[in-house]
């Protein structure tokens, strides 16, 4: 019955004997013009043949059915018609439905007051800390020359904007230090470091690792938004990365932390999470936008009781984030009085984002053929001068 609907399809193939690859690509040259028609394709899999099992299984989705007619009629595909019928000896189409994203609880955008936000957020992480004492791998600090991956990424762009090419003696405030992984590769590398966190737990951990490192680290247990007021020092350095903003609400309060934190002269260092990366769904099986890039001010819910590193479960899974494009991030540095010195863009990420990214040197990765379609990273370096 015509429909003006959405509709999802599933289609089992079947190919004449030997002759699975001719039907293979003759379903890549079909399924090539769905975008065309503005169809997706959801899913496709491909089955053994045996016991009356399909060679291939697609499940593709349609705007309405107007869509899915012009695609049926589409030239282009009636061109194959005899190759079709060269190659496929069975088809079974039937309408699929797929389970309705949970959109309040997976990164739907609700309104919350911060501080009920914040608590949530702290709850949370306050439960990853333990888990993260046991994943994070702090052993490798048993070697006195080790660095955090993250450190050893950034401490070569971080000291070529330094004016003696290094952090040794400076001055570092690492803000959301959490379990202190990289504020101690910072003090190894020489520099006198204060970690900032929210979250008590974490700065514990932290403070176990620094011990066992044989670093020296001052530890503050703060909101990044009001670490003006909670550190003493002024700094030659101001860090942080990786898994940083989205937790903050107001990014001009936070830029002007850093700004009142910086010593004239001195530096602010970020690397993060591209905002164009967080606006793909981790979960669908090509490159799809489905989060905002900009924000609107609410924030988006997550209910995930899993964390990025080992198995464990957290007993707090509800948390909040909110979306920053890359010109409020660089607009509120600016309107802090930063002045940028370095913007560029990375491929690689140090945690998986989708289960489909790839392991590669320096981390994580989208699968080859689509490395170069969006950037995973940011990085900026600002100064006060
Ligand atoms: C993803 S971790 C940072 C990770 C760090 N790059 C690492 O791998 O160790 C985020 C940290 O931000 C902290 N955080 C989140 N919101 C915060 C806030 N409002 N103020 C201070 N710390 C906050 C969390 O406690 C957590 O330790």
């Amino acid at each position: 019955m015509p429909t003006s609907s959405p509709m999802t399809l599933c289609c089992l193939l079947w190919a004449r004997p030997g002759l699975v690859a001719d039907m293979n690509a003759y379903e890549d040259a079909v399924i090539a013009l769905l975008p065309n028609h503005g169809a997706t394709l959801v899913q496709r899999a491909y089955g053994d043949g045996g016991a009356d099992h399909p060679h291939e299984v697609q499940l593709y989705s349609f705007p309405d059915q107007a869509a899915l007619d012009g695609y049926l009629a589409d030239p282009r595909r009636r061109e194959l018609a005899d190759e079709r019928d060269r190659v496929i000896a069975r088809t079974e189409l039937f309408p699929a439905t797929l389970p309705a994203p949970a959109a309040e609880t997976h990164g739907g955008d609700v309104d919350i007051d911060w501080e009920a936000a914040r608590a949530a957020n702290r709850d949370n992480w306050d439960d990853r800390a333990a888990l993260h004492e046991q994943a994070y791998g702090l052993e490798g600090f048993d070697d006195p020359d080790y660095l955090s991956d993250v450190i050893r990424e950034d401490l070569p762009v971080l000291t070529s904007f330094l004016t003696d090419g290094s952090i040794a003696g400076l001055d570092v405030c690492h803000l959301q230090c959490h379990i202190g992984t990289d504020t101690v590769s910072l003090a190894r590398a020489g520099a006198s470091v204060t970690g900032v966190d929210f979250s008590r737990a974490a700065l514990r951990t932290a403070d176990r690792l620094a011990e066992r490192a044989g670093a020296s680290v001052r530890w503050v247990e703060s909101d990044v938004l009001d670490a003006r007021a909670a550190v003493e020092d002024d700094f030659d350095v101001v860090y942080t990365s990786i898994g940083t903003i989205t937790w903050l609400n107001d990014l001009d309060r936070w830029a002007e932390q850093i700004y009142a934190l910086l010593k004239p002269g001195g530096t602010f260092f970020i690397r993060d999470g591209h905002p164009a990366l967080y606006a793909l769904d981790e979960n669908a099986p090509t490159l799809t936008t489905r989060y905002a890039y900009f924000g609107d001010g609410r924030a988006q819910q997550w209910d995930d009781d899993s964390t990025y590193a080992g198995d464990g479960t957290v007993a707090h899974a509800r948390t909040y984030e909110w979306p920053h494009p890359l010109s409020e991030i660089i607009g509120s540095l600016l309107r802090a009085g930063l002045r940028l010195t370095h913007f560029d863009e990375g491929k690689t990420l140090p945690w998986r984002f989708s289960p489909r990214m790839v392991d590669v040197d320096g981390g994580f990765a989208w699968p080859e053929a689509e490395r170069n379609l969006v950037p995973c990273t940011y990085t900026i370096v600002a100064r006060r001068d």
